[in-house]
């Protein structure tokens, strides 16, 4: 394919957020543009049915464009959607969710789904960022790169955040690491982070009122469903379990989390109250003695182990599912499994928690068949 610029039509999104144009026959992505734009691209990597391309000069703009905030958006790899209105990008997520849930979980509406939750805050909703630090400053990783971003400051992170993001001194010998900077205990505190990516804070969501939204959501199943256990498998430091134990504390409250951290911190905000266990989900899901009445699933962006699926598709399965995912392809491809017998979704709810950026947060009940 032509090395040169051309011109390109961009008439959809991709999953990733890259606006999507075709020519002769080929898929062609284009980070920062969206649909209406007609752009001047040039190819970056081709392959047989499809290429990457880069913008150069934009011709005409789309009608959903918006100009974006951050200065380092260009270049910066952690939001895909600034240039698109926030209206657009709520539009666009709901319609790649349907995509997503028909092309791979096999799940044709209509749906039990109601509106897109719209996030009250647009920008600076985040409560932790984690920053890359070096020799010349803080800095994030440009798209699919190791390239660093520098920054002084991030405009979907608190005001709070960035105060502190500004004063990070360089590094004094050339070596790196991996900070997060979070709102903690009215202040803003700075924890190392792991290879993995995991904070020495452990887990918590990023946007505190999509997750209200979520926690409020969850609680309300409790007034309608005639529930007395609850087992939480991927409980984090009991996010879902505290407020629900606050509410009805005769019930019996199970967390399970693979995160020493967030058991240790689940316990001390418990004080005994809630049992916690430091375990993998399926293998405690496989030695468990009983079968709550709800299960609650808020699985990382892997999704649910096939082995536990199978295991919910048993004759004795809990009445109720609750399965909150920050990944629309692993909700969708676990859809499929666990509504092939045992389980009808009976509410979907899209729920933006991370604006300008290409993930969505779906909070979904399921209940058994049986
Ligand atoms: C998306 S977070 C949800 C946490 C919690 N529900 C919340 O709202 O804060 C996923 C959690 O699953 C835990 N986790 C990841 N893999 C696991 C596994 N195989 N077994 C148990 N927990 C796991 C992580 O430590 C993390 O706390």
């Amino acid at each position: 394919m032509n090395e040169k610029p051309f011109e390109l039509f961009i008439d959809s999104l991709a999953n990733s957020g890259d606006g999507v144009g075709r020519i002769n026959n080929k898929v062609i992505f284009v980070p920062r543009t969206c649909p209406g734009d007609l752009a001047l691209v040039r190819i970056k990597k081709d392959k047989k049915t499809y290429a990457f391309a880069a913008l150069v000069e934009l011709i005409q703009q789309g009608p959903e464009r918006t100009a974006p905030l951050c200065p380092y958006y260009e270049n910066c790899g952690g939001c895909q959607l600034q240039h698109i209105h926030y209206s657009s990008q709520l539009q666009w997520k709901t319609k790649n969710l349907l995509t997503t849930l028909e092309k791979i979980g096999g799940l044709t509406a209509p749906f039990p789904m109601t509106e897109i939750v719209a996030s009250p805050k647009q920008y600076h909703y985040r409560n932790r960022i984690q920053v890359h630090l070096d020799s010349i400053g803080p800095h994030f990783m440009a798209r699919a790169s190791h390239k660093p971003v520098y920054v002084n400051s991030c405009h979907i992170a608190s005001p709070q955040i960035n105060e502190s993001l500004a004063t990070l001194k360089p590094l004094r010998r050339p070596k790196k690491q991996k900070l997060e900077l979070a709102l903690h205990d009215g202040g803003v505190g700075i924890y190392s982070v792991d290879p993995m990516g995991h904070s020495e804070l452990g887990f918590r969501q990023v946007n505190e009122e999509q997750n209200q939204f979520l926690i409020d959501k969850t609680l309300s199943l409790f007034k309608s469903a005639n529930i007395h256990s609850v087992l939480d498998l991927y409980c984090g430091q009991g996010n879902w379990l505290h407020h629900i134990h606050k509410h009805w504390p005769d019930l019996q409250c199970v967390g399970v989390d693979n995160n020493p951290v967030n058991i240790e911190k689940a316990n001390s905000i418990s004080k005994g109250q809630i049992r916690f266990h430091l375990s993998d989900a399926m293998e405690f899901l496989a030695q468990a003695q009983y079968i709550p009445d709800l299960l609650i699933l808020d699985p990382p962006r892997k999704g649910l182990d096939p082995q536990l699926i199978e295991q919910l598709s048993q004759n004795s399965r809990p009445q109720w599912l609750v399965y909150i995912s920050c990944q629309p392809a692993t909700l969708a491809r676990d859809l499929k499994q666990l509504t092939h017998h045992a389980y009808q979704i009976r509410e979907l709810i899209p729920v933006d928690m991370f604006p300008q950026t290409a993930h969505l947060e779906t909070w979904c009940l399921l209940q058994s068949n049986s």
